[in-house]
């Protein structure tokens, strides 16, 4: 039987009106409108994509929305007086530095200038520690949302074996560390696979949950995967154009296989995509109340 289909889209869409009815509430009852600022350095197509979205999410919430878009050839450190700029501004609440950077900006240096307390993202060193140790103040964004459609498509995931492909510390590393936790959503046994893995498939084959993020298209084939097998394609691949110019896209799983075979999956787009900005907007929403002292 072809596996249930786990639509990003629609779970995102439950989840930001939820979060557009928890602003509308913070701005009447305490005057508080959660704020971002998004930062982009250079024209990267796809950055510039992922920004836009960013933007657009935010102002359909009722997120207070600044964007500093900059040139390729910006400084690190015009870039470090940005963030601290930022960082002092009472009406921001989360910041967000989209990446990869340009080469000649040390990415750590830049991450690590930003107040953890607005850090979104969760990518400086203090949210990534705090995680680690079960207290986390945000969680990141595509790891919080791979849960979330785990959680709200009915997947069990207490006990189950959870294979991750691909250790970034924006997936993979973080997955891992939210799934083990002793916690509600999460207690499974979890295994991380990655470029010097042995064998691939003895691993992958054993998954009752199998979330990718290899960053190669279709590399995870029908062989590889357990029949009834949960899987969660987190790759964004771009495999050719329309003739009218758009990006065709397409996942790091073999969709048309391996839906015959799994329980569930999610597709490319319309599956992890959508949940990444919508958990950006709840840990914007986080951060507003955490600086107001409401949560
Ligand atoms: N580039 C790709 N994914 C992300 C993300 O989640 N956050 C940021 N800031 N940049 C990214």
């Amino acid at each position: 039987m072809p596996a249930q289909i786990i639509s990003g889209t629609e779970i995102a869409k439950q989840i930001r009106e939820e979060l557009k009815q928890e602003i509308a509430e913070l701005k009447e009852k305490h005057n508080l409108i959660p704020g971002l600022a998004t930062v982009l350095v250079g024209e990267d197509p796809a950055s510039q994509v992922y920004v836009g979205a960013k933007e657009k999410a935010s102002i359909a919430l009722g997120v207070y929305s600044e964007r500093h878009d900059l040139p390729a050839d910006t400084s690190e450190e015009e870039l470090l007086k940005l963030i601290d700029k930022l960082n002092k501004d009472p009406k921001i609440h989360g910041i967000l530095v989209q990446l990869p950077l340009p080469k000649h900006i040390n990415e750590t240096r830049v991450l690590y200038a930003i107040d953890p307390k607005k850090d979104v993202d969760g990518f400086h060193p203090v949210n990534v520690g705090k995680l680690m140790i079960g207290e986390p103040d945000y969680l990141p964004c595509t790891p919080h949302g791979i849960q979330q459609l785990l959680i709200r498509s009915g997947t069990k995931i207490d006990g189950a074996e959870v294979v991750v492909v691909g250790r970034s510390n924006i997936v993979g590393k973080p997955i891992a560390n939210i799934l083990i936790q002793k916690k509600d959503g999460a207690n499974a046994t979890v295994t991380v696979c990655h470029t010097r893995t042995k064998d691939m498939a003895f691993h992958t084959k054993r998954a009752d949950i199998l979330i990718v993020a290899a960053g190669k298209a279709k590399a995870i084939t029908a062989d590889m995967v357990k029949e009834g097998a949960v899987v969660i394609d987190v790759g964004v691949n771009r495999i050719g154009k329309t003739p009218e110019g758009k990006a065709i896209l397409c996942g790091d799983v073999d969709f048309d296989a391996v839906k015959e075979k799994a329980k569930a999956i999610t597709p490319v787009p319309g599956g992890v995509g959508p949940m990444t900005i919508t958990m950006l907007m709840l840990n914007t929403v986080r951060a507003a109340k955490l600086a107001a002292g409401l949560a």
